[in-house]
């Protein structure tokens, strides 16, 4: 087994002027590749900025962060991004959908700068839409669908690029109970085809639905066990 998101030792300070907040205080943890884990832990105790991290998005103060082998601390900008585009798919709590862009343009944009052609990145993004069940939707803006549904959008623009990992922080935050259930629903087929899955949450309930559990309080872990999900395969 590969190892595919290596967290050594990370701090992350934010210095905002007046305070210095101490968002990470030294966090260590391993997930393999094909895992599903989640990280869990109360508000305010560091977990977006841990997903920043481990999605390229932000660098630590100190410690070290391996991505698939690469050290993403002594990353360019350039290179950073490319590893993004390459390696990662993102679902967010607040969508992040562009409102102007009719569903499968939004699905598709991962695909801009892979170089491939219109046709075929309209093919990919209709079959990823087609995927999340949202084949009749694809014309669309993101303000003439539910909330489910946008999120579903979110999730098809994550695995349009069929990236190694997975990375999604409170994607159900925003959803009701079925809504919810859709999307962990979809999480987990993309888990069964042996993506990588990182799946932020400060509920005990859609943690659950990852095999492994790693909680974080006041920027360190406290404990990083198995659940006992049916997934619970890995490690
Ligand atoms: N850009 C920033 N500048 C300064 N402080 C920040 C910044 N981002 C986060 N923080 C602080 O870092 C700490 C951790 O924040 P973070 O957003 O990682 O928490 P979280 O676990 O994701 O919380 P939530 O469940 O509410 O989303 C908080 O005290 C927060 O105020
Ligand atoms: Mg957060």
């Amino acid at each position: 087994m590969s190892t595919v998101l290596d967290v050594d030792a990370v701090t992350k300070t934010y210095d905002t002027g007046a305070v210095e907040v101490h968002a990470l205080r030294g966090v260590s943890l391993t997930v393999e590749q094909g895992e599903y884990v989640a990280i869990m832990g109360p508000s305010g105790s560091g977990k977006s900025t841990l997903m920043h991290i481990l999605g390229c998005l932000d660098v630590p103060t100190t410690g070290h962060y391996r991505l698939a082998g690469e050290d993403v601390g002594t990353m360019t900008e350039a290179e950073l991004a490319d590893v993004r585009n390459r390696r990662i798919g993102f679902v967010f709590q607040q969508f992040h959908l562009l409102s102007s862009l009719p569903a499968w343009r939004n699905v598709e944009l991962p695909l801009v700068y892979a170089g491939l052609s219109r046709a075929e990145r309209r093919r990919r993004a209709l079959a990823a839409l087609e995927r999340v069940g949202l084949g009749d939707r694809v014309d669309h803006k993101p303000g003439e669908l539910s909330g489910g549904q946008q999120q579903r959008v979110a999730v098809a623009r994550a695995l349009v690029s069929e990236p190694a990992l997975i990375l999604a922080d409170e994607p159900t935050g925003n959803l009701d109970s079925t809504s919810t259930d859709d999307v962990l629903g979809l999480l987990r087929e993309l888990h069964d085809q042996g993506r990588t899955i990182v799946l932020i949450t400060h509920e005990a309930e859609v943690a659950q639905a990852a095999a492994r559990v790693i909680r974080v309080r006041d920027g360190v872990v406290t404990s990083d066990e198995p659940t006992d999900s049916p997934t619970g395969v890995t490690a």
